[in-house]
């Protein structure tokens, strides 16, 4: 930091960044190598935001990143988190430095070190503006949240990490859901499986009595604290895992509802447990359980929206990046529930037909 301070790197980015003097940037000049991984919340112009619907970050603390990492001959590589989880990313190991307009304070001091100061700040309080520049007509605002440097994108990315994350976790979710349905139904009936049963209603009581999101900042924050595995990987596990002990109840109720005179039925006609299950049980209850089974499809598609707090762009957050460049949190915010709730309908629509089509089958 001493160095590009001599260097005079520090006062143009000063003057470009909060004197509004002259157009000088810093570009990283190293390209390959070890990556320096910054952790900060890009929402905080004129220190790290987007900017011309980039989904690369700009700002005062993005380019002085640069030329730190330059010194270091490394290669920056910025993640965008919550501003409260960058200490903790720091602590973790998941980041190297956090920049991102940090005030000093005692209390931070206990738990991170700082580097010298690099720039004071004027604070204000701030009130309502009224009056002509707080007008923005219903087109302005649509104009501004998606048009004006095709900002739209920001929505476009995350809604595709979106449907990539819920698909992949639908995919873990029932085939695990339904081997452990299967461990559970079976040790019921003929009680094998003794501590794989055990293990599985252990997962099912943890997984079902705590929530989604600290579930997943655990699995980030602590179990892959230290391993660098792409946030999307780390999303599809948290919610795979968490979806399969739903998953695991809608095909063990499913099992379950298949009258068990057909278990003793099966039997009687000197079938073994697993011939019975395969092609007597399994059959009716798979159909039963079905709808159910699209269902909780439905709802994890919407409970990805919490991705954003390990800093995953998904369509929540893509609405987030767009309310912290325009401040104005209506017309994004009301965009992404309607995009998901056209894939929910959607979603619905098919799970619709797809009953109706399991009832024909039926008669
Ligand atoms: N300076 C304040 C602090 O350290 C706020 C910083 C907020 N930064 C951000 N990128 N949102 O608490």
């Amino acid at each position: 930091m001493q160095e590009i301070k001599d260097e005079g790197i520090l006062d143009k980015l000063y003057d470009t960044y909060i004197n509004d003097k002259g157009n000088y940037h810093y570009k990283q000049k190293v390209t390959s190598g070890k990556k320096l991984v910054m952790a900060s919340s890009i929402d905080f112009p004129p220190y790290e935001y987007f900017d011309n619907g980039s989904s690369t970050p700009v700002g005062f603390d993005v380019e002085m990143a640069y030329a730190i990492a330059d010194k270091l001959g490394m290669v920056l590589d910025v993640q965008n988190i919550q501003f409260d989880a960058i200490i903790n990313a720091v602590n973790s190991g998941k980041a190297d430095i956090g920049l991102s307009g940090f005030t000093v304070t005692e209390e931070r001091k206990k738990s991170i070190n700082f580097t010298s100061n690099y720039m004071e700040t004027q604070q204000a309080i701030i009130v309502q503006k009224g009056g002509a520049g707080n007008g923005q007509s219903f087109g302005d605002k649509l104009y501004n949240s998606f048009v004006k440097d095709h900002r739209f994108t920001y929505l476009l990315s995350g809604l595709v990490n979106t449907l990539i994350i819920t698909l992949f976790a639908v995919l873990i979710g029932v085939v695990l859901g339904f081997l452990i349905a299967l461990i559970r139904v079976t040790h019921d009936r003929n009680g094998s499986f003794k501590v794989l049963n055990c293990i599985a209603r252990i997962y099912l009581t943890v997984v079902r009595g705590t929530p989604m999101m600290i579930q997943l900042l655990i699995i980030y924050f602590v179990i892959f604290a230290s391993v660098d595995i792409s946030k999307i990987l780390v999303a599809v596990i948290a919610f795979g895992l968490n979806s399969a002990a739903y998953q695991a109840e809608n095909f063990r109720s499913g099992i379950m509802a298949v009258d068990s005179g057909q278990f003793e039925a099966g039997h009687s006609l000197g079938l073994k447990f697993g011939t019975v299950m395969t092609s007597i049980i399994l059959p009716q209850a798979l159909k039963n359980v079905l709808p159910a089974i699209c269902n909780e499809f439905i709802s994890l598609l919407k409970e990805t929206s919490i991705s954003g707090y390990i800093g995953l762009q998904d369509l929540t957050q893509g609405g987030m990046i767009i309310r912290s460049i325009t401040y104005e949190a209506m017309v994004p915010l009301l965009a992404v529930a309607v995009i998901y709730l056209v894939i929910v309908l959607i979603l619905t629509w098919l799970v619709g037909k797809l009953e109706k089509a399991l009832r024909k089958n039926e008669r």
